[in-house]
């Protein structure tokens, strides 16, 4: 199953790399920067808590589960009326009030934006132009099979801390949060209008530390930088280097290579 947005950061290049990573038995399944949720719609658990920071995320994964007829029909509507007048007023006019039309808002603009990412800026407009995609309706989406796995799935809008909080003995925490290092007060990277700051960082290592004492599996990914990997060495966790390269063009010389940092409780082995 592939996720049915495409965000920042988004994983689906790990899943088809790594997912030997991934336990095969656990028990509730917790994913508190979920994005577009590349792991957890390749996991497809019985039981999960997924969660996000970002309003109009929570609200379309919710719209998904509750809705997802309603949706596919609104974003039928938008097929038959794409066009730059159409684009830019459902853009910039009001957000609609209607949960699931805002759902669909955003899965229409997440489709047809320039360079497909939805991103807000600092105020928590969306202000990306068209871009070049016109299919809303994809082939390979099946709305319905997602609400299926999502009615298995709480979906909440908060903090990643309280999610993590809850997680107990035998739980599987996946946690992808953005990326930011320290000494680069520069260089953060902004998904939403609020900032994933090095204390951010802080908190989530010392959230995972604790939810690992109780007995959780954690796997979470990040930049691949020394500063990073002191908030977690000596604390009972294993690391792996890992590499990718960018896609953002297909001729080798201008592909930039990633260097990131996989932080797991269990042997990197155990599930291969
Ligand atoms: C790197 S993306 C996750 C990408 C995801 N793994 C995927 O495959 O698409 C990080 C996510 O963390 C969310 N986020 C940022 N700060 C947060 C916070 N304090 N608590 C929870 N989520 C947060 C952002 O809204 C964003 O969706």
């Amino acid at each position: 199953m592939t996720p049915f947005l495409k965000w920042a950061g988004g994983k689906r290049w790990f899943v088809h790399q790594y997912s030997h990573l991934f336990p095969t038995k656990f028990n509730r399944y917790i994913e508190p920067f979920l994005g577009s949720g590349s792991v957890y719609f390749h996991v497809k658990p019985k039981r999960a808590l997924l969660g996000d920071s970002n309003p109009d995320l929570v609200n379309t994964y919710n719209g998904i589960k509750n809705d997802w007829r309603s949706i596919e029909s609104l974003l039928n509507h938008h097929q038959l009326r794409h066009s730059d007048d159409h684009y830019y007023s459902v853009r910039d006019d009001e957000l609609p009030t209607d949960p699931i039309e805002r759902a669909a808002r955003m899965i229409y603009l997440n489709r047809t934006c320039f360079n497909g990412i939805y991103r807000v800026n600092l105020n928590g407009k969306f202000n990306v132009p068209r871009g070049t995609k016109n299919n809303i309706l994809l082939k390979d989406d099946n709305f319905e099979a997602t609400a299926l796995l999502l009615k298995r799935a709480d979906i909440v809008l908060d903090d990643f801390e309280a999610l993590i909080n809850k997680a107990k003995k035998d739980d599987f925490v996946f946690a992808d949060p953005p990326y930011t290092v320290r000494h680069n007060n520069n260089g953060f990277i902004k998904y939403n209008e609020k900032l994933f700051s090095w204390s951010d960082q802080e908190r989530l290592a010392r959230s995972l530390i604790k939810a690992r004492s109780r007995g959780a599996i954690i796997l979470s990914t990040n930049a691949n930088h020394e500063s990073l990997r002191e908030l977690y060495e000596n604390k009972g966790f294993n690391f792996l280097d890992i590499s990718r390269y960018s896609s953002i063009s297909a001729s080798s010389s201008s592909r930039k290579r990633f260097e990131e940092l996989v932080i797991l409780t269990h042997p990197q082995d155990r599930s291969k």
